[in-house]
């Protein structure tokens, strides 16, 4: 398996993947011919519940699964669910070091950076991560170098622009609402600048620091702009409900980063499936634990299927109509 795999990787790996079994990294532990006795441990870590997080993390154990690594039979999760919270991401690192997992995977940029600093020895595989070069969690997104990979959830902000573009054709001003320290909001912020300027299109920036912060930031973009557009931002995905409870009364309508939070009160997106990208995740682990890859050497990989999503109930109470071709490409 390793020689066929070295002929597909092509020249100059066969250091780093010989280093990787003279480590340990498990090259005995083959899922395929069910032989293998010891249990193999995957801690997964999940920054906060959300439904896109949620689709990504189930992926993952599919993903594995259907590349031969089978919950309770040769793996054994350890879920964890850091609540929004850094201290409990710090304890989860903490307790997936001292009890050596065999692998870890890291659901959204802050999980990823605190496991990150937590070990340099433990594979980790994100997931649900806006760019990984960013947030220095990679040397680079063609070689990782590091103990690093896995799959990012970069949205398709040209394509946005265009959906926002094709349901409110009048937009002089965007309003952009983010965290400021989410450094996967903030590079989707500067994209979303550079493709609006050359379009002429005024963005206004509003930030959070915590979910507390939503509706005064909301407010402030009242009067002043036609769209709201909110990234892949984890603070303001778990609370769109607030952030829908000043916008639609001032009939704005939120576009949004992903799926789940034009579901949670926006009104649409193009995006990637989360529980596909989980996934695919899922399968880049099973190559690491069955010794054929090495984070150091994977690239990081993308979703590419994109789909139109709009929420019908906000577009109502909105009273804004949309064109027959997107209503007809939309789930
Ligand atoms: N991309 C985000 C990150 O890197 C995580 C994320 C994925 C997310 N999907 C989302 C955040 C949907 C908000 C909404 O941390």
């Amino acid at each position: 398996m390793i020689r066929q795999n070295m002929k597909k990787i092509v020249l100059g790996l066969s250091l780093l993947v010989g280093a990787g079994l003279l480590s340990g990294c498990g090259g005995e532990k083959k899922a395929e011919d069910g032989a293998t006795k010891e249990m193999l441990k995957v801690g997964i870590v999940q920054l906060v519940e959300h439904e896109s997080l949620d689709a990504a993390n189930k992926g993952f154990v599919d993903g594995m699964a259907a590349k031969g690594f089978k919950e309770n039979v040769n793996v054994i999760y350890d879920r964890q669910n850091a609540q929004a919270d850094q201290s409990n991401l710090q304890n989860i690192a903490q307790r997936f070091v001292s009890t050596k997992m065999d692998l870890i995977c890291a659901i959204a940029t802050p999980a990823a950076q605190t496991m990150a600093n937590a070990t340099k020895e433990i594979p980790i595989v994100g997931t649900a991560i806006t760019d990984y070069e960013a947030a220095k969690l990679v040397a680079s997104s063609l070689e990782p170098k590091g103990n690093i990979t896995g799959t990012t959830d970069m949205n398709p902000l040209q394509e946005q622009v265009e959906l926002i573009l094709k349901i409110v054709p009048t937009t002089k001003a965007i309003g952009v609402i983010y965290t400021s320290s989410e450094v996967n909001s903030q590079l989707q912020v500067d994209i979303l600048k550079k493709i609006l300027q050359e379009k002429n299109i005024e963005v206004i920036e509003a930030t959070v620091s915590t979910v507390n912060d939503i509706q005064q930031a909301a407010q402030s973009l009242v009067g002043k702009v036609d769209a709201i557009y909110a990234p892949t931002d984890n603070i303001i995905a778990s609370a769109m409900p607030n952030l829908a409870s000043i916008a639609e009364p001032a009939k704005i309508p939120v576009f949004c980063g992903a799926g789940a939070m034009v579901k949670a009160g926006g009104v649409a997106t193009v995006g990637i499936d989360y529980y596909k990208l989980g996934v695919q995740t899922g399968e880049m682990a099973a190559r690491i634990l069955a010794g054929e890859a090495q984070p150091a050497t994977m690239p990081i990989e993308a979703q590419k299927e994109m789909q139109t999503i709009i929420n019908l109930e906000t577009i109502k109470r909105l009273g804004i109509s949309i064109p027959e071709d997107i209503l007809k490409a939309a789930k």
